[in-house]
């Protein structure tokens, strides 16, 4: 395993994904895992949403964040490139966000909190 530390920077066109978000919730956004990110949250905040920007294909709706990577239902976001990774609590108005490249493999990502940063690890570098 490699670590990767891809984070660059945050946030302009994420605002315009986050005030034109509605919520999405069934989670069943993607099964492919070939490339593309992994995202999971352990820092138990409520409502948490994510969302990753489609610039290189694929859609932009939010989606309820899974505590682990096990289902790729829930877990995966097919993608490569560059792309905005996004969190949002609709309810209390937090919005943070990430503007990350996904290469050869899959990038995991893990939210901590809003106020702490990202953990990433990815295979195929
Ligand atoms: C990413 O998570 C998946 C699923 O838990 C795991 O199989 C894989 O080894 C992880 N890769 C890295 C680089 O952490």
């Amino acid at each position: 395993m490699k670590f990767a530390s891809i984070v660059i920077a945050s946030i302009l066109l994420f605002a315009t994904q986050v005030a034109s978000s509605a919520g999405s919730v069934d989670g069943s956004h993607e099964t492919n895992a070939g490339t593309g990110f992994n995202i999971r949250d352990v820092s138990g905040t409520n409502g948490l949403q994510a969302f990753v920007s489609g610039y290189g294909g694929g859609g932009s709706g939010w989606y309820d964040v899974p505590s682990s990577f096990d289902n790729p239902a829930t877990a995966h976001w097919s993608r490569s490139g560059w792309e905005i990774v996004g969190f949002q609590v609709p309810t209390t108005g937090e919005t943070r966000g990430w503007y990350l490249e996904t290469g050869s493999g899959v990038t995991n990502l893990t939210f901590f909190g809003f106020n702490q940063d990202i953990g990433l690890t990815r295979d195929g570098l």
